[in-house]
């Protein structure tokens, strides 16, 4: 397999490695400009000092005797030769009056010999030469002779020269070695912000395959890509979680609520195989009624399995709250009739997309579940209207209500306030877990108030409008 190399390393070295190009290929360009500027100054300066000896040397003249004083040729020459220049003064008929070479022969040739030297040593591929220029010597407008300087070409540097250029680029390699410094750290650091976050994110998914859900959300690293990296592994890491409680408590509730009906039917056929009772119809009946109760409650945890798979989808389309609150109410009169208790409908919400069936399903929870807890002359009443994004369903009862203690609790599926009371008329506790999930699944909320002895109130807030539940989570949400 192949070996992979840790991100914040890649990262770094990608950084030194870019660096490196900048600064070498920076570093060329402008050694190279440098030594060609450098080169040209020089050749600049050689002939403006040619140019000092014509004038020297045309300075000396003189047009009453139209000749050159010697002496003084000869100072000229010996202080040009000092300078590196080998000079040769003709007259106006070309005769030489002075001539550095005859002068010094051995000097002018040890002079070029070490100027030839020297530049070979420094530069080895150099191609120098012993050069030659002619300048006339003017009277007026007429030529008074010619002085020709020699020198060694096409340019000589000299240690100060040298030096100035070393120290030149001294200079340019240290610029370039803070900066290869200044990248790599640089590059450690977005190194470790970027390789931070991603090491925590894989922390983090190990736990969470381990089944050790972290309580921390990843840091934020202000990098949007690992933001969004470290939200979708905390929102997973939720899902799981609470997909995982899920499965846990649903397995002790169902044996729990298995349990009670099973042993009752176990003690009941047991009496009747040993002859302790009767198989008449009483009997037989309970014992129909037990089955039919264990019937209900698979029906209603398969219901309520179906809701909690994310996967099965609504049957969407729009719904009048109004008239499918009346269409349920309706269905509820006879057994309100029969109690003794009054049911009114009033107010309206706007129309909805919602999955119809499923909502009429809430509205049978809410008014089953009152009914039940409301007595002879008690009332309930159905509200409807709006509020900023939501249709808004309130169910209220004149009933028994529900003690502070147990109202957090209502919407926990197998949850009854009164378990000997509620399992006496059937109920398992489900009715409200379906609510929540049906609610939820629309991308609502329902909440419950009570005033123990006074009557409850149920809460439903669904979003409307055209795809209102799929409307991104910073949108509006249900108030708490
Ligand atoms: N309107 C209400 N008034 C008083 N108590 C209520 C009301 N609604 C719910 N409760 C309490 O909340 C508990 C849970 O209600 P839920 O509808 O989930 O279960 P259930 O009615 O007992 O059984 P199921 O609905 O499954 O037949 C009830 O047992 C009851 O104690
Ligand atoms: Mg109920």
């Amino acid at each position: 397999m192949k070996k992979s190399l840790k991100l914040k390393w890649k990262l770094s070295l990608s950084y030194v490695l870019v660096a490196l190009l900048l600064v070498g290929g920076v570093s060329l360009f402008s050694n190279f400009l440098l030594q060609r500027q450098f080169e040209q100054y020089i050749i600049q300066k050689q002939n403006e000092k040619n140019r000092e000896i014509v004038n020297q040397v045309s300075q000396q003249y003189d047009p009453s005797t139209g000749s050159f004083p010697a002496s003084s040729l000869e100072s000229i020459g010996v202080a040009a030769l000092e300078r590196g220049m080998i000079i040769r003064v003709s007259d106006g008929s070309g005769r030489v009056l002075w001539d550095a070479m005859v002068h010094n022969n051995g000097l002018c040739h040890r002079m070029l010999q070490s100027m030839a030297d020297d530049m070979k040593k420094r530069y080895p591929g150099f191609q120098g030469a012993y050069e030659e220029k002619n300048y006339p010597v003017l009277s007026g407008s007429r030529a008074a002779g010619s002085v020709s300087v020699g020198y060694y070409g096409p340019f000589y540097l000299s240690d100060n020269d040298t030096a100035f250029i070393g120290t030149l680029n001294r200079g340019l390699a240290g610029v370039g070695l803070i900066s290869l410094f200044a990248a790599a750290l640089v590059g450690l650091l977005m190194a470790r912000r970027i390789s931070q976050p991603i090491e925590q994110a894989i922390g983090m998914t190990e736990r969470i395959a381990r089944g050790d859900y972290p309580e921390k959300a990843p840091a934020r690293s202000g990098t949007l890509e690992l933001d969004r990296l470290a939200d979708a592994v905390e929102g997973l890491s939720r899902k799981l979680e609470r997909q995982d409680l899920l499965r846990r408590r649903m397995t002790a509730d169902v044996a729990h609520e298995l349990r009670t009906p099973l042993t009752v039917l176990r003690g009941n056929i047991e009496a009747l195989l040993d002859g302790v009772w009767q198989a008449d119809e009483q009997h037989l009946s309970g014992l129909h009624d037990e089955i039919l109760r264990l019937t209900r409650l698979v029906a209603d945890l398969d219901k309520l399995a179906r809701l909690e798979d994310e996967s099965t989808p609504l049957e969407k389309s729009p719904v009048d709250l109004a008239a499918l609150t009346s269409g349920t109410v309706l269905s509820f009169e006879p057994k309100a009739l029969e109690k003794g208790v009054s049911i009114r409908v009033s107010g309206t919400a706007p129309p909805i997309e919602a999955d119809g069936d499923k909502l009429r399903q809430v509205l049978i929870n809410l008014l089953s579940n009152s009914l039940k807890s409301t007595g002879r002359g008690g009332g309930i009443r159905i509200l409807l209207s709006r509020e900023g994004r939501f249709a808004k369903i309130e169910v209220e009862d004149t009933g028994t209500g529900i003690s502070p203690e147990d109202l957090p609790y209502v919407f926990e599926r197998f949850y009854r306030a009164d378990p000997s009371r509620s399992s006496q008329s059937g109920g398992a506790g489900i009715g409200l877990s379906v609510v929540r999930a049906i609610v939820e699944k629309h991308g609502g909320t329902v909440t419950a108030q009570s005033e123990p002895g006074h009557g409850s109130r149920f809460t439903v807030l669904l979003p409307y409008g055209p795809d209102a539940a799929l409307k991104d989570e910073t949108e509006e949400q249900p108030p708490e």
